[in-house]
């Protein structure tokens, strides 16, 4: 085996005082991206996240709540760590900076520190507020003197205090900026912070004395009433969790090749964090990647306004990848970024629907038709050299991309070769190709867009990890570092492919699938006037006679149920995929989720309204009806009594 390139990708750590929302998802949604392209080709990867556990603020929060602080960082932490598994965050390791063995990293760094001549202690004097148990800096207060929390007025205290020195390594800061162009990502970010470091840095406190929850000094330092200021134990995280002071086996992976955070704390991370590690005469990071922010529909999202957007509830209406996909594309890296259903919607309609799903569904539908599902890319090169040229020299371009976070150019860029595929099936048209005869043309059509599909599926799993494989699984090959190999790297051909037909990936949406308060404001339903009518033109019971024409006015046929889903928060609705024996299924939106299940309807023939206008409902569009019949005891599906071909008519 060789020895293999180390790549050590981390988020932030989130504090516990508050719960995850799709700020906190984002960052580490590009972490994990990131991380599974290093894997998928071939480095050694150490992918971090984890809690952010002490301080004041948390003290505060679990108090407030009649907890420990202890017991209220656990339960937090639990709901982060919950959340990252249940979206297959690929993490390798979950530190929580209440771990013991994270304590004795930072105080072992202090010590490193205090050794060093970096720690002195001096009174830390600044405005403070009694009520608020703070420190606020001038610039924070309101009229220079009053608490810009409470409103109550301050006073000026001298707190002891152990300082480091940070003014110390103004210099050698800059001189890193300057030597390292890309350490600061985007560019813009890092002119930001070079202007704050030249403008003068000052000593920075490091520990406190008003409250206990946090990191005591070492044991000989003698002074029990100091707790290290959270931002030195938060920060030193990314060296504990590779066993940083205590058995220091995964230091290996020591620098980080990113450090993914928002803009918010891009200061900590690019000026305190650089001092220390000098200060303790570690590497310095790669790159300190910081992107923008999340608003909702335009607002800063808050507690208190109500509008914080959760994440597992926006993947779980919209599907994980899609939301995935949506997040990194919307926004240029380090710009902010509004979360709109619409926007998401459109994303999911256009790029993966129309461009992607749309590919797959086009292969899918002439491999069967003209050859079995059975696909050889013989002459695939003989025919179709300039789209196969064409597609390789833009994954050559995806490389650069990631690791200078231009996620949403690298998915730009991977969305060329799909319109190549798209365009040589108008321009080439297989049907045309059969029907004169060309078979061996027309089969190098179709190796042509099964390889480019397999060669993108490859390069996007990183950011879609489970459409993709099911893309993979439809095209019969597997992605991993092998194919990556082979299909990237070296720009092979894969020889054969035999595909299955599976159900559509991306169903249209036309409606927002999550309540909004606009929304729950129902709407008055006025009951319907009864048209009473006594002529001879009724039946018994009043219905209209009509004639065997207008009768024939409905198409009514046999389909088979191909898909069964739950409608996400729908008691009533089955989202239902049917076989009309039409080029492409039907969608059927059904309100018999009380008497049938998903599973029940699997595979089941049913008689189906074929020509009804498209309606939507619950936002997805249901684009037939299923014959039903309902009394008393409950409602019954009308089917054949045997089993009939797709799209047979009834009547
Ligand atoms: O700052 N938009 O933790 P934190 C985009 N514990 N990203 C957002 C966001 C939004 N609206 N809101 C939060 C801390 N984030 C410290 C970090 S690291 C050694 C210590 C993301 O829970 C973004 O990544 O306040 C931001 O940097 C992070 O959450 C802050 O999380
Ligand atoms: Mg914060």
């Amino acid at each position: 085996m060789s020895c293999h390139k180390k790549v050590y990708i981390t988020t932030p750590i989130y504090y516990v005082n508050d719960i995850a929302h799709i700020g906190h998802a984002y960052t580490t949604i590009i972490a994990d991206t990131l991380a599974r392209y290093s894997r998928l080709t071939g480095l050694d990867t150490f992918f971090l996240t984890g809690t952010d556990e002490h301080g004041q603020k948390i003290e505060h929060s679990a108090l407030a709540r009649n907890k420990t602080p202890q017991e209220y960082a656990d339960e937090i932490s639990a709901t982060f760590k919950n959340l990252w598994d249940d979206f297959d965050i690929s993490y390798d390791k979950f530190i929580r900076t209440t771990d013991p063995e994270h304590k004795k990293g930072v105080q072992k760094a202090f010590s490193t520190m205090f050794g060093n001549g970096d720690i002195y202690k001096d009174v830390y004097k600044g405005h403070y507020c009694i009520s608020c148990e703070t420190f606020f800096p001038k610039s924070q207060l309101v009229d220079n003197e009053f608490c810009p929390d409470c409103g109550k007025a301050t006073t000026i205290i001298e707190e002891e205090s152990y300082f480091f020195r940070l003014s110390k390594y103004q210099d050698r800061l800059l001189a890193w900026y300057n030597d390292n162009e890309n350490v600061i990502l985007p560019k813009s970010k890092r002119n930001e912070v070079i202007r704050f470091v030249e403008g003068g840095l000052t000593d920075l406190s490091i520990t406190r004395t008003s409250f206990d929850w946090g990191v005591k000094l070492p044991d000989n330092m003698n002074d029990p009433k100091h707790v290290m200021y959270v931002w030195l134990d938060a920060l030193m995280n990314y060296v504990t969790a590779l066993g940083y002071g205590d058995d220091e086996e995964k230091m290996d992976y020591w620098s980080a090749r990113v450090h993914l955070i928002g803009k918010d704390i891009l200061r900590f991370h690019a000026i305190y964090w650089p001092a220390f590690l000098m200060s303790l005469g570690l590497e310095l990071p790669k790159h300190i990647a910081a992107h923008g922010w999340w608003t909702r529909d335009g607002e800063k999202m808050s507690k208190s306004k109500g509008n914080v957007v959760n994440p597992k509830e926006v993947a779980d209406a919209y599907g994980l990848d899609n939301f995935r996909y949506f997040m990194l594309r919307e926004v240029p890296f380090g710009g902010d970024g509004d979360f709109s259903q619409k926007a998401l919607i459109d994303r999911i309609n256009s790029d993966l629907g129309n461009d992607l799903g749309n590919l797959l569904n086009r292969l899918i539908g002439m491999s069967g038709k003209y050859f079995d599902g059975k696909v050889e890319s013989i002459n695939v090169e003989k025919y179709y050299k300039i789209e196969l040229d064409k597609t390789d020299e833009h994954l050559n371009n995806l490389e650069p991309l990631i690791f200078n976070m231009q996620i949403h150019r690298y998915l730009e860029e991977l969305w060329r070769p799909l319109s190549v595929a798209n365009k040589a099936i108008d321009q080439y048209q297989p049907w045309n190709l059969m029907k004169e005869g060309k078979q061996e043309e027309a089969m190098a059509l179709n190796g042509l867009i099964a390889n480019i599909l397999a060669k993108v599926s490859i390069m996007l799993s990183p950011v879609m990890p489970q459409i993709t494989t099911k893309i993979a699984d439809s095209l019969s090959f597997s992605i991993d570092n092998n194919s990556w190999q082979g299909m990237i790297n070296d720009k092979n051909l894969l020889d054969t492919f035999v595909i299955e037909k599976i159900p559509p990936l991306f169903p249209r949406i036309e409606e927002k699938l999550l309540e909004t308060p606009e929304v729950e404001k129902k709407k008055k339903i006025e009951p319907k006037k009864e048209k009473k009518s006594n002529s001879s033109t009724t039946t018994e019971d009043g219905v209209a006679f009509i004639g065997i024409d207008q009768f024939f006015q409905t198409s009514l046929k046999i389909g088979t149920v191909v898909q069964a889903d739950e409608v996400p928060k729908s008691k009533k609705l089955l989202l239902l995929q049917v076989d009309v024996g039409e080029k492409e299924n039907r969608q059927v939106v059904a309100g018999i989720k009380e008497w049938y299940s998903a599973e029940d309807m699997l595979s089941t023939q049913v008689c189906v309204v074929a020509n009804l206008k498209p309606a939507k409902l619950m936002g997805y569009l249901s684009e037939g009806m299923l014959l039903a019949a309902k009394d008393s005891s409950g409602l019954s599906l009308i089917i054949p009594e045997a089993p009939k071909q797709n799209g047979t008519n009834i009547g």
